[in-house]
């Protein structure tokens, strides 16, 4: 992706499907054309051009399919699925308030609404990461009876 002339974005949106056999990787393919054309979106599978279409979708942002879209600024800010309207769970911890609405936010890592109960919080150095683990901790302890062990790889 690059920034072009007047704000303009030329952008290639690649993915990869993953699969152990081909008969798999026909049925996820079709499976993912289908569900994406609900949703007004054409996807083309990159029949023929497979090597330089992996290569593409790999960390190095060298893109060898000779395939871009035109976006403004405000299209390709629809592309990141990077905020939800529906954000925290019915019960569990506080977490803070939403900005927006203020109504609190809960959070219940042990909420059936989720795959798993991983979690990972990102943030810059200072924006309160620790705090935030903490917190989580001590709430979880007092309102929901849960035990934490905290592992430090740099003891
Ligand atoms: N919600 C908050 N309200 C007020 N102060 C906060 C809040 N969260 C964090 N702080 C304060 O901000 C400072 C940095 O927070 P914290 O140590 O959690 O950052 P961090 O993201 O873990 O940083 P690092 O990456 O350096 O470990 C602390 O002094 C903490 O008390
Ligand atoms: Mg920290």
């Amino acid at each position: 992706m690059h920034l072009g002339l007047n704000r303009l974005f030329s952008s290639t949106i690649v993915a990869t499907v993953f699969a152990y056999s081909m008969d798999e990787l026909d049925k996820y393919t079709e499976l993912l054309t289908n569900e994406m054309a609900k949703n007004l979106i054409d996807i083309k599978p990159a029949w023929a051009m497979q090597d330089a279409a992996f290569r593409t979708n790999m960390p190095y942002n060298d893109n060898k399919l000779n395939k871009s879209h035109t976006f403004d600024r405000r299209a390709m800010s629809t592309v990141f699925p990077f905020f939800t309207s529906d954000i925290g769970h019915d019960g569990g911890i506080p977490l803070g308030f939403n900005k927006q609405t203020g109504l609190p936010i809960l959070y219940d890592n042990f909420s059936s609404k989720l795959t798993n109960y991983n979690m990972v919080i990102f943030g810059k150095s200072g924006a309160g990461k620790s705090v935030t683990v903490k917190m989580l901790s001590a709430r979880s302890s007092i309102l929901m009876g849960i035990d934490s062990l905290a592992l430090d790889a740099e003891r």
